[in-house]
């Protein structure tokens, strides 16, 4: 495999969950497979998990990790060809990638979308950019429109936890009183359509579909109560509307997650969470949530996908 940027680079989801079960067992199985290989890890987002877990698995696989928090320790970065560089972008992404090339074997990007543009959201400009000019594998971690390491982790959680072959996932919306990215519930809808055995449904308030090439026919409930009756396990995640790109048409409390609501369901969450706005802290501190198991799971997804890349090279 030369790159992890969507869910769609996972050839066997059964394999990759069970090679991260496999992982969590015995996690420096493959010690010697990244040994004198560096990864590299630009930020140009905050994180918790994402730059911890990385990092720990790329410790587990024997690879050395370079980080560097490039929103305010790199040059700003020009993207666009054939410009005139005569303001404030320093540096080209075309040296700029091809720089970090030259000390990494691999590269892990985080680049949250900008929920001003649509159309440069969607063109994955960073993501692509490093893509498209580093001569090195890239690993997605957190991009405008996906969050595959997030989605691989989640349904290994689920499928630890799950009793049943056929368990009920529903993506339920819930209120923040910030405009956040569509990435992660993008990726966690891909990979839960690529599950034919997993009975999935969104449910959100009107306004706020996601991008219907990636919904395609996943149903899709506007009152949360019925889409939630019975459900397995019930991942909760805010998005602004897509349609309205990057407005906050809704804070309605009536959508956080409740106890009540919750019923016999396990609750996920991909995390940071805002306490009593997205959930009750009644849900997030009992042993209906998966988060740390989920947060756990961070660490294997992102060894199973450098695992992959490091035998591709
Ligand atoms: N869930 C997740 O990606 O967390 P961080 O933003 O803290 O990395």
């Amino acid at each position: 495999m030369k790159h992890y940027v969507t869910v769609n680079d996972i050839d066997s989801a059964k394999e990759w969950i069970d090679l991260a079960r496999e992982l969590k067992q015995d996690p420096f199985k493959f010690k010697e497979l990244g040994e004198r290989k560096t990864l590299g890890l630009l930020f140009f987002n905050n994180s918790l998990r994402t730059r911890l877990s990385t990092q720990k698995a790329a410790l587990h696989l024997g690879m050395h990790c370079m980080i560097m928090n490039f929103s305010s320790e790199g040059w700003a970065l020009e993207f666009e060809d054939g410009t005139i560089m005569d303001k404030g972008k320093a540096e080209h992404i075309r040296e700029a990638a091809q720089v970090v090339s030259q000390y990494c074997d691999v590269l892990g990007v985080r680049a949250f979308a900008s929920l001003g543009s649509k159309e440069n959201d969607e063109a994955e400009i960073v993501l692509n950019g490093f893509k498209k000019h580093a001569t090195i594998p890239i690993l997605n971690m957190e991009s405008a429109t996906g969050h595959p390491l997030q989605a691989l982790a989640d349904l290994i959680t689920i499928r630890e936890n799950s009793t049943k072959k056929n368990p009920k996932v529903v993506l339920s919306w819930a209120p923040h009183p910030k405009a956040l990215p569509h990435a992660v519930a993008n990726s966690f809808v891909e990979i839960m359509q690529q599950n034919s055995a997993i009975d999935f449904s969104i449910t959100h308030p009107e306004g706020y579909e996601l991008n219907p090439l990636i919904t395609k026919d996943v149903p899709l409930y506007y009152d949360q109560d019925e889409a939630l009756r019975d459900a397995d396990f019930v991942y909760v995640k805010n998005w602004s509307s897509y349609n309205s790109y990057g407005k906050v048409l809704s804070t309605d409390a009536n959508w956080m997650i409740t106890e009540k609501k919750l019923g016999h369901a396990k609750f996920m969450h991909c995390l940071p969470v805002r306490r009593n706005v997205v959930v009750e802290d009644a849900v997030l501190d009992s042993s209906r949530s998966l988060v740390m198991e989920q947060a756990n799971n961070r660490t294997y997804a992102a060894q199973v996908a450098l695992l992959k890349i490091l035998k591709g090279l």
